[in-house]
């Protein structure tokens, strides 16, 4: 049905919030805000940066939004801290279906097309023991930008020279799943949480709850 599957990296096959207990272990009472506050404040960064053409790599961006998460609670951290910490996202859960669909999956080419650099991208995907699954790890970097401008999803569609429709995104985060719909991508959108489509005026082709609900839309 599909030429590829191609998979956003953090919070659809990777748990953001796993960098909660460090950050609780390091500021006690803390982790859960300093979780959220740093990938909300991630993407926005990733976001401005693209629109104000003055690109920085997304470990530039994740340090920048930490160190930010962390004075605005009113904590002041070394770099060292920051750098610690941060060195978290090499170490992100998977969430708990994601191995075991990956292998119900590849019976077409998998890759993942994310924000992440590529180093990043490569020490999260092996530490998980993931990297056999998946033929490319697209990074935003290659093009100077982040998502959703077009240039970086066109990544995937070049690497696999395919149509666009061809291709099968899979997203959890409602922002992505609008740009690569725009793009031109087929789109799943990974609604772990039951959250509100966003209003962006484009939305996907299929919602399923977790990775394992591609398997039906494949069949
Ligand atoms: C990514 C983030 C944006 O992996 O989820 O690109």
């Amino acid at each position: 049905m599909f030429d590829a599957i191609v998979f956003d990296a953090y919070g659809t096959l990777f748990d953001v919030q796993s960098v909660t207990q460090e950050s609780e272990r390091l500021f006690p009472g803390n982790g859960s805000i300093i979780s959220r506050l740093w990938r909300q404040k991630q993407l926005e960064y990733s976001w401005l940066r693209a629109l104000m053409k003055r690109y920085a790599t997304f470990d530039e961006i994740n340090l920048d939004a930490l160190r930010y998460s962390l004075q605005q609670i009113g904590k002041e951290p070394t770099d060292e801290v920051v750098a610690n910490l941060a060195g978290q996202y090499l170490n992100l859960t998977p969430f708990p279906e994601v191995s075991e669909a990956l292998q119900e999956l590849n019976s077409v080419p998998l890759a993942i097309l994310s924000n992440g650099t590529p180093s990043s991208l490569t020490a999260v995907v092996q530490n998980a023991g993931l990297e056999s699954y998946f033929e490319h790890i697209l990074s935003a970097d290659s093009v100077k930008s982040y998502k959703p401008d077009p240039r970086v999803y066109e990544l995937a569609r070049v690497v696999f020279d395919a149509p666009k429709d061809q291709i099968l995104f899979v997203s959890s985060n409602g922002w992505d799943v609008a740009g690569a719909k725009q793009f031109g991508f087929s789109v799943a959108w990974v609604n772990r949480s039951s959250k509100v489509q966003e209003e962006l005026g484009v939305g996907p082709d299929y919602v399923v709850e977790s990775l394992t609900g591609l398997l039906p839309v494949l069949s």
